[in-house]
């Protein structure tokens, strides 16, 4: 999680660093911090609470106070940035990023897990400003750094002035500080450094999580160092770090050293890849993302569908008839798609499938006993909208150690997760950049149905033309929104399929409009749950397999007989008009295998006017990030 970015350069690296940052908040945005030298060549940290924009103006106000020199043409400046999700501390600006301890300043991605260790015995030296364990790393860098410092002299060199012929052996210094450093720490981290004993200079080092050097553009002279190249324009020319490496950038030259055991070695200049120009995201004239995403699920879909390989899906479909157990594995809503892939795969091909959360599944007795079996008629389908979510590939790294075949569902085919799987298949849905994930989920749960069902695809214009007229149908939603935007609690049920997509609408409501909600399958409400319902309540059920529909409406009136407001989504229009239905959403009448992916698009609309109704941004809703790459 978090995003680093670096810059070294002539010009105005501030401004190219805070447009970085701006790149990489898609990773968090709970506060933002940057460091630049200042014209005495001391560093200025500055950080604040919240998104990239409010530090954006207090970083403009400490540049003009501080006489940073930024742009003039002939200066170079070397800048540090973060913008954080936070792990350890709360969100605010004493736990932003960078931290400065002595002459150095760190910005970290990563959990430092073995930090406490070094933090009490630190704090009889250093004052620690933040909650955070990245914080101790700027403190054992100094205490290291001073170490190797008083390591050199004697106290008559000092008395004879040597100290100003040492401007290398500060940088070799820095090097082996950041090396014994890094010995001693355990956790994930890359980390951007600066020192003011090294002017204009950035260090960076990873001994996992993504860091990349690289020139900036078609600037060949301007150096950077960032987590995501999703941060750097068209034509930068890129190397990925390797666990352990450490990088320098100075007005000269990016450098790689290696990390031997032995101190560090200049390995020369590295081996540059370029990036392929990107096109921004855009809004496309729509206030948020997350409501131009809604609107492209029928075009999402139909990509889905046309970049669907045959041969693949023949093969994975053969290959799960055979298989002895099959795991389907996730996170939150991706995890919901694979409650429809159980579905679907249940359903069409009558096997039996485990599906769990991927930070649980790893620890399961269940699946060491099945890849002590034989691993290879394990199937393990992996689904990341991303590709690169850390518990789902660490999930996915433990089945293929073992030598299960290992499928991905995934928007992104250059990903993590896709690198290390046996099959990919793309769903082709186009850039999500809302925060809370929509048109992935329907695209990756009309994936499983194409993989399993016997869907005739020329029968499929009705499906996505109802995917269209519920994704643009929003006069109703708003309505509902309206009757029901003073409610505290609104509950969701649904059997089989229908609890998937429950569990869906519930999740999309609480994360973008802070509502509190639940989802239950709707025959176990009467065993607890129940005693939430009074007249304050909102269920809303969603309706969708004729062979349930009267069990789910028993659960109906069971509530509406305790005063709750009740709203059916279902294609059942005879529903309509009982009286215990408030409101009746009508997904009108497709093929009956493919209604419960339509079902969730009035639950994304709802969450979506919820969330506006309550000023919330919905693209960036509090505490969470796009892409969650912490365990
Ligand atoms: C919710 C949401 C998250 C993601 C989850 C997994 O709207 O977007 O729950 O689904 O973090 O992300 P991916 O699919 O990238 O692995």
């Amino acid at each position: 999680m978090c995003g680093i970015y670096g810059e070294v350069g002539r010009g105005d690296v501030l401004k190219n660093a805070i447009d970085g940052l701006k790149a990489l908040e898609y990773r968090g945005y709970d506060s933002a911090g940057i460091a630049f030298f200042n014209e005495l060549q001391r560093i200025k940290v500055t950080k604040q609470k919240g998104m990239v924009a409010s530090l954006e103006a207090k970083a403009g106000v400490d540049r003009w106070a501080t006489r940073c020199p930024l742009s003039d043409p002939l200066d170079y400046n070397a800048v540090i940035a973060h913008t954080r999700w936070a792990t350890h501390g709360k969100p605010a600006s004493k736990n932003s990023h960078p931290f400065k301890q002595g002459r150095f300043v760190v910005a970290h991605n990563g959990i430092i897990e073995n930090y406490k260790e070094f933090k009490t015995e630190l704090e009889n030296r250093f004052i620690f400003q933040s909650e955070t364990d990245s914080e101790v790393i700027a403190a054992l860098l100094e205490e290291e750094y001073s170490k190797l410092w008083d390591s050199q002299f004697t106290v008559d060199e000092f008395e004879e002035g040597f100290i100003d012929i040492l401007t290398r052996e500060n940088k070799d210094m820095t090097l082996e500080a950041i090396y014994n450093v890094s010995k001693k720490l355990k956790g994930a981290y890359a980390l951007a450094i600066l020192s003011e004993d090294v002017p204009n200079t950035i260090f960076a080092t990873t001994n996992n999580p993504p860091l990349i050097v690289g020139s900036h553009g078609d600037a060949t002279s301007t150096f950077v160092v960032t987590s995501d190249e999703a941060a750097l324009p068209a034509n930068s020319q890129i190397y990925r770090l390797k666990p352990g490496e450490i990088a320098t950038l100075d007005d000269n030259a990016i450098k790689i050293y290696e990390s031997t055991g032995e101190g560090v070695a200049p390995k020369g200049d590295p081996l540059f890849q370029p990036i392929q120009a990107k096109q921004q995201p855009s809004k496309d004239g729509y206030p948020h993302f997350m409501k131009k995403e809604i609107n492209e699920i029928e075009k999402s879909l139909r990509a889905t569908l046309e970049s669907k390989d045959t041969e693949q899906f023949k093969r994975v479909n053969e290959f799960l008839k055979t298989a002895d157990t099959i795991y389907l594995s996730a996170c939150g809503t991706a995890y919901h798609a694979c409650l429809l892939g159980k579905h679907y795969i249940e359903k069409n091909l009558g096997k039996q499938v485990v599906a769990e959360v991927a930070s649980e599944l790893r620890y399961m007795e269940h699946v060491g006993v099945a890849l002590e079996g034989d691993p290879h008629k394990v199937a393990a389908i992996f689904v990341s909208q991303s590709g690169e979510t850390a518990d789902t590939i660490a999930a996915a790294e433990l089945f293929k150690k073992q030598g299960a075949k290992i499928i991905t569902i995934t928007n992104n085919p250059n990903s993590t997760l896709a690198n290390l799987s046996d099959e990919v298949i793309n769903i082709n849905a186009g850039k999500e950049v809302a925060v809370a994930a929509t048109k992935s989920f329907t695209s990756q749960a009309f994936a499983f149905n194409l993989l399993t069902g016997d869907t005739c695809v020329n029968c499929l214009e009705p499906f996505f033309a109802e995917a269209k007229r519920l994704q643009e149908n929003t006069t109703q939603i708003k309505e509902l929104v309206e009757k029901y935007k003073k409610v505290k609690n609104i509950f969701f049920i649904g059997r089989l399929a229908d609890y998937a997509t429950s569990k869906e609408a519930s999740l999309k409501l609480k994360e973008i409009s802070y509502i509190h909600s639940e989802a239950y399958q709707a025959g176990e409400l009467k065993h607890g749950t129940i005693a939430l319902i009074e007249s304050k309540s909102v269920v809303c059920a969603i309706i969708t397999d004729p062979k349930i529909k009267d069990k789910t409406m028993n659960a109906v009136y069971e509530v509406k007989a305790r005063g709750a407001k009740t709203i059916v989504i279902s294609p059942f229009t005879e529903l309509k008009d009982n009286a215990v239905v408030d409101d009746f959403i009508e997904i009108r009448n497709v093929m009956h295998d493919l209604i419960p992916i339509l079902s969730v698009i009035p639950m994304f609309n709802f969450a979506y006017y919820f969330s506006k109704q309550r000023g919330i941004d919905p693209d960036k809703p509090r505490n969470l990030a796009k892409s969650v790459t912490v365990e």
